[in-house]
Formats: C-alpha cells, sequence, structure tokens
C-alpha cells in the first residue's frame, strides 16, 4: 500500500540519487581497487571507483537528506524524528554507493569493461540496494512504499540516469552517454 505521494516519493529517493551523480562531477584520487585484479585478472572494480568519488557520494547525498529533514519535514519520511529521517539519508546514501560497487564488481567478473552499459547494474541496482539499508533504519519502508512506490521509484530512476548521463555525456564529464 503506498502512503507516500509522487513529492515525497521523489525526497525520499533524492540522497541516493544525489550520491550516484556527485562522483562523476567529484570523483578522482585512488582507485578503490588499488588499481589490483581479482582472481579471475580482471580489476576488482576498475577505474571508475575513486575514493573521492565514494566519499562525497556518500557525504553530497546526506546532506542533502538534512537538509530536507530540516526544511521539508513534513514531506519528507512525515512520521520519522529528524535524526530517524538524517540517519534515512545516509544509509540510501551509503546504499547507492555501495550498489554502485557491486555493479561495478559484477560487470568486471563479466569480462565488461568499465563504460560498457548494462541496464539493471548501472541504472537500477544502486537504487535496490539504497532501500535495502534505508529499510534497515525504517523497517515500515517496503510496508510504505507497496509495490505502486517500487514501481515509480524504479521507472523515476532509470528515467533520471538516462537523462543525467546523456547531459554529462553533452557536457563532456562523461565518456560514454550512459
Ligand atoms: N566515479 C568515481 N568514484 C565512484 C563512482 C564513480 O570517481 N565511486 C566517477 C568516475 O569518474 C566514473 C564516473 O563517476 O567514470 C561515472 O561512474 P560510472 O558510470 O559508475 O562508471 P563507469 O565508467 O560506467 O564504470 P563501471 O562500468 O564500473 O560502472
Ligand atoms: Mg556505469
Amino acid at each position: 500500500m503506498l502512503m507516500f505521494n509522487f513529492i515525497e516519493l521523489l525526497l525520499l529517493v533524492l540522497p541516493a540519487w544525489v550520491a550516484n551523480a556527485v562522483p562523476v562531477v567529484l570523483g578522482g584520487g585512488p582507485k578503490l581497487d588499488g588499481g589490483k585484479n581479482a582472481w579471475d585478472k580482471r580489476r576488482w572494480l576498475g577505474d571508475s571507483k575513486t575514493i573521492n568519488g565514494l566519499v562525497n557520494g556518500i557525504a553530497f547525498g546526506s546532506v542533502v537528506g538534512a537538509i530536507v529533514a530540516a526544511g521539508f519535514g513534513s514531506l519528507y519520511l512525515p512520521g520519522l524524528t529528524v535524526s530517524e529521517k538524517v540517519a534515512f539519508a545516509v544509509m540510501m546514501s551509503t546504499g547507492a554507493m555501495l550498489g554502485d560497487l557491486l555493479g561495478s564488481f559484477v560487470k568486471r567478473r563479466r569480462g565488461m569493461k568499465p563504460g560498457h552499459p548494462s541496464r539493471v547494474l548501472d541504472k537500477l541496482l544502486f537504487l535496490f540496494v539504497a532501500l535495502g539499508l534505508g529499510w534497515l533504519v525504517y523497517p515500515d519502508l517496503w510496508h510504505a512504499l507497496g509495490w505502486e512506490g517500487i514501481a515509480v521509484l524504479t521507472i523515476a530512476t532509470y528515467a533520471l540516469h538516462v537523462v543525467f548521463n546523456w547531459l554529462a555525456h553533452a557536457l563532456k564529464m562523461k565518456k560514454v552517454p550512459w
């Protein structure tokens, strides 16, 4: 049973979206896998996954969540305390980045180079890992979202990902438009 309206759904997922987008602009520094190969002689994660991207993604997603919690509290997880809302945003941001890493890990195991497109691994896995971690601090999440909420978030995330990556490519921030 969906308990959120569309604006509430967008605010709920915003920290994860921010976390996922920020590394394109604020990535860099040492590679998370240290440039090392896994047992299959392929990179653990690849050159696209950096420390700065991970840290900035989590930090910016969490800060945006805290701002929304303080400024739009009635539309962001109504019923939760401000600190519960911030905890949720931190979990959503962290989950988004972990999901992104997991996607790269799976892509490397399948022999796909960084930038190789994968609908689910690039565009949606981060959302589901984010929701999974968010659920840890907000046990009512699945119930409150319902299948309708999950479907709306999935479609909105996919569409936004397509638009943003096309933009980032057009602005020469990304090598490939996905
Ligand atoms: N990025 C980063 N650190 C991260 C995640 C992303 O620095 N932890 C930056 C990198 O500059 C990367 C860009 O964000 O090139 C886009 O990330 P993504 O689309 O996930 O990289 P891909 O090149 O598609 O690599 P992969 O196949 O591993 O997803
Ligand atoms: Mg990618």
